[in-house]
């Protein structure tokens, strides 16, 4: 038996082995049956022989069993298992760079205690233009090329409209915070499309001033674009503010303030970026709205969404932001 153990390369074959010499119809065992036909004085010698046998190969089976087990452990443990191989990560969507920059400015400002509001995308010409102190035929509705959907209702070309709504449906002191989608009759290109998103801000109260309007703004660039922006104000014009100013953060790809670069692809050279229209709340649109502007003064800001996403994000063509190529998506989140 011992001489056919080599081949018995594992624990089926060695069972079988076993039954082969040991079982009840093995070969040792049939041995066993013949000493009772032996003459007796045969009988003990042969007894002995044969469980001498039967012993040596029981020993030689669970010897050789113990072995088989300890190989089958030992390439076991020998599979290595690479432990900084990569792995397969599931496919998950990602928050669009337009929404994530809208919601990173609109958290800014819930820090800073504004309420959040949504107005509707089709708005009233009163709340987009009259009550904001554009009245019909004046020239300033024409730089909101606007798109009619009934003489008097439009897809709104600005968010202010919201301040109009928020001012009238609460008494002062208020501040809020208004994202959304908004549309002009632009023709598409590297820079325009005909829906682009606008994060409003508003603050009405006894006594603020266009230092408030600097601080808060510039705190928001600094939360979001880094701890070294500036901002700057250039003097401009909106029905709705007096006095109005465009709002120019230093540009974040060559720190524009600090060491402008002629080559800079992000501001083209200047060293600043335009972020949007700003000012102090008019007068008129006060009392359109109920306030006292003898009482109450406020500040308030439109800033463009995609122009800042497109900074943060290094892309040169607003069309980038709405084709939605997820291979593009993916790689910006
Ligand atoms: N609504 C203006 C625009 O879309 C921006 C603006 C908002 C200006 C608030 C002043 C105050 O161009």
């Amino acid at each position: 038996m011992q001489a056919a153990l080599p081949e018995a390369s594992d624990r089926d074959a060695l069972e079988a082995l076993r039954v082969r010499f040991l079982g009840r119809q093995g070969e040792i065992t049939q041995i066993r049956r013949v000493i009772g036909s032996l003459p007796t004085v045969q009988r003990p010698e042969a007894g002995k022989r044969i469980n001498d046998v039967a012993a040596a190969s029981e020993a030689a089976i669970a010897q050789h069993e113990r072995s088989l087990r300890a190989n089958e452990l030992g390439s076991e443990l020998s599979q290595t298992i690479d432990v900084t191989f990569p792995p397969i990560l599931p496919e998950t969507g990602s928050i669009h760079p337009i929404r994530r920059t809208m919601e990173d400015i609109v958290t800014y400002f819930e820090r800073h205690g504004f309420a959040v509001v949504l107005g509707p995308e089709i708005e009233t010409d009163e709340h987009s233009f009259d009550a904001l102190n554009i009245p019909a035929h004046h020239p300033a509705r024409e730089g909101f090329d606007s798109m009619y959907v009934r003489s008097d209702l439009l897809l709104r070309p600005h968010t202010s409209p919201m301040q109009i709504r928020t001012m009238r449906a609460n008494p002062p002191p208020l501040a809020i915070v208004t994202p959304g989608k908004c549309f002009r009759r632009d023709s598409v290109d590297a820079r325009h499309t005909y829906m682009f998103h606008q994060v409003e801000a508003l603050q009405v109260a006894p006594g603020l001033h266009m230092g408030h309007l600097k601080g808060v703004l510039t705190g928001m660039c600094r939360a979001l674009l880094g701890p070294r922006q500036s901002l700057r104000f250039r003097p401009s014009f909106f029905p709705f503010t007096e006095p109005s100013a465009e709002v120019d953060t230093s540009c974040p790809g060559c720190l524009g303030n600090e060491r402008p670069s002629a080559g800079c692809r992000t501001c083209g050279g200047s060293g600043w970026m335009e972020l949007g229209g700003s000012g102090m709340v008019h007068p008129n649109v006060l009392r359109n709205v109920g306030y006292d502007p003898d009482a109450v003064s406020g500040w308030a800001f439109g800033i463009g969404i995609e122009r800042l996403a497109m900074v943060r994000h290094g892309i040169d063509d607003i069309r980038v932001l709405f084709e939605n190529d997820t291979a593009i998506l993916k790689q910006l989140a």
